[in-house]
């Protein structure tokens, strides 16, 4: 093999896959509740989202940015009125890493400020600003010592308020559930603090909904269940149902200027028909209420699992958390019952990131995997 090997592989190659279910070249059927990492929305090969991308694909992938792209204005119109974020204009772009280094850029051309406040556990991506502010030393090189971090706990006040009276914060940057760091929470109390402490000092408030957005916790963005809003929405993930594109929700306040941003493959003709499909998917199999009633159905049958110490998140962004390590859990989940779940920086902890139109006979057969493995 000449792949440069970053990634502990399971061993198995999937051929095909279907709604909530893949198949391997052994003819095997998995339960997907991982979701490809929290990407698959309306599920695997929905007919929308084919014929959406087989029909662009006929007519034309891709152009530059340099000339109208009229697909990329429907996709404005149709994200911002299905996500209630009137006050926000949109620039696209392809990864969640890319959304947030967007994201941060933008503030500091709007403030004129650099450092940056992150919080413990974050993840925010791979390239060198939202690696600088992802609380994970394993990932980074001397590259990212560059960039001027803070990282604070959720919830402490105190030490927010004593870092921005330094007055040379530019961003602060959090996620209202926190995805690869195990499913931790600010308070709501926090958040409208956050809001408040951005106003005051002049700084970006940006909600990284990369993991969290398009419908996954049952409101459009996660942040929502908080009535704030945010400077700067970066997304991703869902926002394609695997086809590789992201974006970045600016509040108005803030003004573009050309050249400021800039991208090739971004917004392109065949992300858009893909966003396109999966924002009208959404709002016709009403996403968002199957993703909050499937959560509290996910919470109400698996706390009779009396192993399972903790669950977390909200919708379909959930986590299950043990007193043990859940790496061979994971394992048999997989190899003994046919069913993807995820793992966290917590190694402590499942997570569960299904398309959000799975159905509760869906989390049946997790609560019945898990029951013959742990009781
Ligand atoms: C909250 C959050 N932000 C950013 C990213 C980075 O996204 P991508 O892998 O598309 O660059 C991730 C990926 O897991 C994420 O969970």
């Amino acid at each position: 093999m000449s792949l440069f090997k970053v990634y502990p592989l399971y061993e198995m190659t999937p051929s095909h896959a279907k709604g909530c279910y893949v198949f391997d070249k052994k003819g095997n059927k998995f339960l997907d509740l991982y979701g490809g990492h929290a990407v698959i929305s309306i599920g695997h090969s929905h007919p929308n989202y084919v014929s959406s991308l087989s029909n662009q694909l006929n007519k034309i992938g891709f152009y530059s940015n340099y000339i109208i792209n009229d697909l990329q204005e429907q996709v404005a119109k149709k994200l911002i009125n299905q996500s209630n974020c009137e006050d926000y204009e949109l620039f696209m772009c392809s990864s969640g890493a890319e959304a947030n280094e967007n994201a941060l850029q933008i503030a500091s051309f709007h403030n004129n400020k650099s450092r940056i406040i992150a919080f413990k556990n974050s993840f925010h991506g791979r390239s060198n600003a939202a690696l600088s502010a992802t609380d994970n030393q394993n990932i980074k090189t001397k590259l990212n010592t560059k960039i001027d971090v803070t990282f604070l706990k959720f919830n402490d006040k105190e030490s927010l308020i004593k870092e921005v009276s330094k007055s040379d914060v530019s961003a602060i940057i959090f996620e209202s559930i926190q995805g690869v760091g195990g499913l931790d929470e600010p308070d709501t109390e926090f958040v409208k603090f956050l809001r408040e402490t951005c106003d005051k000092y002049d700084i970006c408030l940006i909600a990284d909904e990369v993991q969290s957005g398009f419908g996954r916790t049952g409101d459009f963005f996660a942040f929502q269940k908080h009535d704030i809003k945010p400077d700067i929405i970066p997304m991703a993930k869902g926002m394609g149902n695997g086809f590789p594109v992201g974006g970045v929700l600016i509040n108005k306040k803030i003004k573009a200027k050309f050249g400021m941003l800039g991208t090739t493959f971004g917004g392109n003709h065949l992300a858009c028909s893909a966003v396109l499909s999966v924002l009208d998917t959404i709002k016709q199999e009403n996403l968002l209420k199957n993703s909050k009633n499937l959560g509290e159905y996910f919470k109400n049958k698996l706390s009779k699992i009396k192993s399972i110490k903790k669950i977390k998140g909200r919708g379909l962004m959930l986590g299950l958390e043990f007193d043990f390590d859940a790496k061979d859990l994971r394992k048999n989940l997989i190899f003994k019952h046919n069913i993807f779940t995820g793992g966290s920086a917590n190694k402590k902890l499942l997570r569960i990131l299904p398309p959000l139109n799975i159905t509760e006979h869906h989390i049946d057969m997790l609560y019945n995997a898990l029951t013959i493995e742990l009781e």
